[in-house]
C-alpha cells in the first residue's frame, strides 16, 4: 500500500487531474453493511480501482481550483505513523500533547504573540473562526454567557468583516447564536480590502442604534482573490474602539514564512485571534486547521467545563492540566500536530516559505500571459496567488462556466469558478507547491481553444 502511494505521488503528471465518476464505480459503494470479512489485499485492490483515480486532485499540479494544499510524501509518512500510535489528543500525559504543544509555541513565535497565548489543533479555518467568535463573546459578555446564553442579555451584539469575508465567518455568528443578521458586511475598496471609512461608520451607527459592537474579522488573502485587508489599520480601529481583533488568515496568514510577502500582513501580530490552515499552504495533509488566541485564559473561561470524569491530577495520566479538550468542543482529537511537526521539521520553514513565494510569482506570471492576449481579460488585481480571468465573448458567464467544466472534465488542469462584481470568473488559486508554469501555460492554453471551440459553435448555431 506504502509503494503504490509512493507510485501515485512520483507518478502524478501522468494521471487527469480529475476525471468524471463512471456510474458503476459510484454504483459500487452503495453495498450494504458487509458481515463477513474480506482479504486486505482484496480491498485494497477495490481501493485502487475506485477510489484512488477518482478524488479532487489536488495532489495534482493542474489543480488550482478553490484553495487547496497538495500534501507532500512527509505528511503521508506522519499520518501513517500517527494512525500506528492511534493517539487521543483530548489530553492526559503523554509527548503528543507535548507535540501540540511544541507547535503551539512555534505559532506564538510565528505571529510574535506572548507566551501567554494558546493554541488548538481544529479541523480547519472554519472551526477557528468559530471558536474565535466564541472567545470574543465571552471577552464581551464574560462567562455567564456560557449559562444563561446570549437571550438573558440585553446587549445585542453586531460583528464586523468585508464583502471579501469568507462565509465561515457569518456561519459562525449564526452558530454561536448571535445571527448573521448581526454581523455587518463591510464594503471594500478597489484593491478588495475591507472600507475603513465605511467600518468606523458602520461601528459609529451601530453604537448610537444600541448596538453592542465587540468583533472586527479581518482577512489575510480573501477566498475570492487574494486580497489583504489592512491589518494595522484594522488594528488600530479596534483599539480605540475597544473591538476583539481577529484575522481570518485561512491560507494567507501563512505568507509570514515567505519574506517577501511577510511585510503585506503588517498587524497580524496585534490580532487577538488568527485562524488559519496548515493544509493549505503549509501543504499539511488534510486537515491541519489552526486557532491561536492572545488571551489564553479567556480561552479555556470560554470551552473548560470540569467533569468528574476527566478530573486532573498533578501525577499519573490524569496529569498536564490544561489539556487540549478545554480550549475547544472536541474532546476526541486527533493527532494533527504530528505531521505538522514532522512537515515543518523536515522541510523546514525557509524552505515552505520558497514554495508560498513560487506560487505568487506564478501567479504574477499568469497575470502577465493573460495581459498579453487579447482573448482573455483579468477580473481582479492579483494580489498573492489567485488569478481572476476570463475569456472573452458574448453571454460571457455561461461561456466562461462551460469553459472550466471542459477543462475539468478534460483533465488537463483544475481551476474553479467565482463570482466578481457579478461576473463569472475562471478562478486560478495556486497553491500546490508542485505546480510550474508549464502548468500555468497548459491552463491558459486550454481555456483558448475551448473558448475558441465554444464561440466557433455559437457563431455557427447563430449563423444558421
Ligand atoms: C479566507 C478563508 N477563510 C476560511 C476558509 C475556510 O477554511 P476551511 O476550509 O479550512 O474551514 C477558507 C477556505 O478556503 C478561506 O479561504
Amino acid at each position: 500500500m506504502l509503494d503504490d502511494m509512493f507510485d501515485y505521488l512520483e507518478r502524478i503528471r501522468e494521471r487527469p487531474v480529475w476525471r468524471p465518476i463512471p456510474s458503476q464505480v459510484r454504483e459500487s459503494f452503495r453495498e450494504p453493511l458487509p458481515r463477513d470479512p474480506s482479504d486486505l489485499s482484496t480491498v485494497h485492490e477495490i481501493f485502487m480501482k475506485r477510489v484512488l483515480p477518482y478524488t479532487v486532485g489536488n495532489t495534482h499540479p493542474g489543480f488550482m481550483g478553490w484553495v487547496h494544499g497538495a500534501g507532500t510524501p512527509v505528511g503521508m509518512l506522519a499520518e501513517m505513523v500517527s494512525a500506528g500510535m492511534n493517539a487521543n489528543l483530548g489530553g492526559r500525559d503523554q509527548i503528543p500533547v507535548e507535540v501540540e504543544r511544541q507547535m503551539v509555541q512555534w505559532v506564538r513565535e510565528l505571529f510574535d504573540f506572548p507566551e501567554t497565548a494558546s493554541g488548538l489543533f481544529v479541523t480547519g479555518t472554519s472551526m477557528g473562526n468559530l471558536i474565535s467568535v466564541l472567545v470574543a463573546r465571552t471577552a464581551a459578555l464574560g462567562t455567564r454567557v456560557r449559562r444563561k446564553g446570549i437571550a438573558a442579555g440585553p446587549e445585542r451584539l453586531v460583528a464586523y468583516a468585508s464583502a471579501g469575508a469568507h462565509g465561515c465567518i457569518a456561519q459562525a455568528m449564526d452558530l454561536c447564536g448571535l445571527g448573521t443578521d448581526a454581523l455587518r458586511v463591510i464594503p471594500v475598496d478597489a484593491q478588495h480590502r475591507i472600507d475603513l471609512a465605511a467600518l468606523r461608520t458602520a461601528i459609529a451607527a451601530d453604537r448610537s442604534a444600541g448596538f453592542m459592537p465587540f468583533f472586527i474579522a479581518g482577512t489575510a488573502g480573501t477566498v475570492d482573490i487574494g486580497a489583504i485587508d489592512d491589518l494595522s489599520a484594522i488594528a488600530d480601529i479596534a483599539q480605540t474602539e475597544g473591538l476583539w481583533f481577529h484575522v481570518d488568515g485561512a491560507y494567507g496568514a501563512l505568507a509570514m514564512l515567505a519574506p517577501d510577502i511577510a511585510p503585506r500582513l503588517e498587524g497580524i501580530q496585534r490580532a487577538d485571534s488568527i485562524a488559519f490552515d496548515f493544509h493549505k499552504w503549509g501543504q499539511v495533509p488534510y486537515d491541519a486547521g489552526f486557532v491561536l488566541i492572545r488571551d489564553g485564559g479567556l480561552h479555556l473561561d470560554t470551552f473548560a467545563s470540569p467533569a468528574r470524569y476527566l478530573e486532573r491530577e498533578t501525577r499519573g495520566l490524569a496529569a498536564g492540566s490544561p489539556w487540549p479538550c478545554d480550549l475547544g468542543p472536541d474532546l476526541s482529537r486527533g493527532f494533527r500536530a504530528l505531521k505538522t511537526w514532522f512537515t515543518i521539521k523536515v522541510y523546514g520553514t525557509e524552505r515552505l516559505g520558497q514554495a508560498i513565494s513560487k506560487t505568487c510569482a506564478l501567479a504574477q506570471y499568469m497575470k502577465g500571459c493573460i495581459d498579453s492576449r487579447p482573448e482573455l481579460e483579468l477580473l481582479a488585481p492579483v494580489s498573492l496567488n489567485i488569478v481572476c480571468f476570463r475569456y472573452r465573448g458574448d453571454d460571457a458567464d455561461r461561456l466562461n462556466k462551460e469553459i472550466v467544466i471542459a477543462l475539468q472534465e478534460s483533465g488537463s488542469a483544475a481551476p474553479s469558478t467565482t463570482v466578481i462584481e457579478g461576473r463569472v470568473a475562471i478562478r486560478a488559486a495556486i497553491v500546490n507547491h508542485r505546480t510550474d508554469m508549464d502548468d500555468i501555460d497548459t491552463l491558459l492554453r486550454e481555456v483558448v481553444t475551448i473558448g475558441q471551440a465554444n464561440t466557433g459553435v455559437t457563431q455557427q448555431r447563430r449563423s444558421l
